[in-house]
């Protein structure tokens, strides 16, 4: 068992970078409550992402995100995984830092390999090729490590070992699984 975490832990990095799959995983791991905010949004409009950008503007998106992080944030306790658009909105910088924020990195080409399966992310649709990820990512980075508390690396490493590694800087004085203890 993991002493409760008296903040929220709060997912964020470009899209691509494992922030859903990563929070699910530490959720379980730490026996906490996870929420998508991407998810909430979708399910708060009655409609796919997509479809909000389409028929209400990225405006209505971003404004839809505030107010559900603004919601989140009067919470603690649960691993909260963002949209890679977050950390852009000013406004949210001070609900962010209410929390642990960890950053999540991965190169354009592991970027690329990710989401080019995948056509639910509007920002993408005409940035399917590493340069153009690049430049994006490139454009964000400075925002991303501005409000970050905490930088992990993704790129070939296993789910496992990236909550391992979250963990260990969550509980920096806890004793790790793998750490063997020797007898007295
Ligand atoms: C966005 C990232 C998406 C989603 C929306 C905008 C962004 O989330 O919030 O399409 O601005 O980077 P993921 O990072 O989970 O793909």
């Amino acid at each position: 068992m993991y002493p409760p975490l008296p903040y929220n832990v709060l997912l964020i990095g470009f899209m691509g970078t494992g922030k859903t799959t990563i929070a699910r995983a530490l959720s379980k791991k730490l026996q906490v409550d996870w929420v998508d905010l991407d998810r909430l949004i979708v399910d708060r409009a009655g409609m796919p992402i997509t479809e909000i950008f389409e028929t209400q503007g990225e405006p209505a998106f971003r404004a839809l995100e505030t107010q559900i992080l603004e919601e989140l944030s009067e919470k603690t306790g649960m691993i909260i995984s963002c949209g890679g658009g977050v950390a852009m909105q000013p406004q949210n910088l001070p609900l962010l830092k209410k929390g642990k924020v960890i950053l999540l990195t991965a190169s354009p080409y592991t970027i690329l390999r990710r989401v080019s399966h995948r056509n639910h992310r509007p920002l993408l649709q005409n940035r399917m090729n590493v340069p153009a990820i690049k430049e994006l990512m490139e454009e964000r980075q400075p925002h991303y490590k501005a409000v970050a508390n905490i930088v992990i690396k993704t790129d070939g490493k296993p789910v496992s070992a990236i909550c391992a590694q979250i963990i260990k800087r969550l509980y920096p004085t806890r004793l790790q699984s793998n750490v063997k203890v020797p007898r007295s």
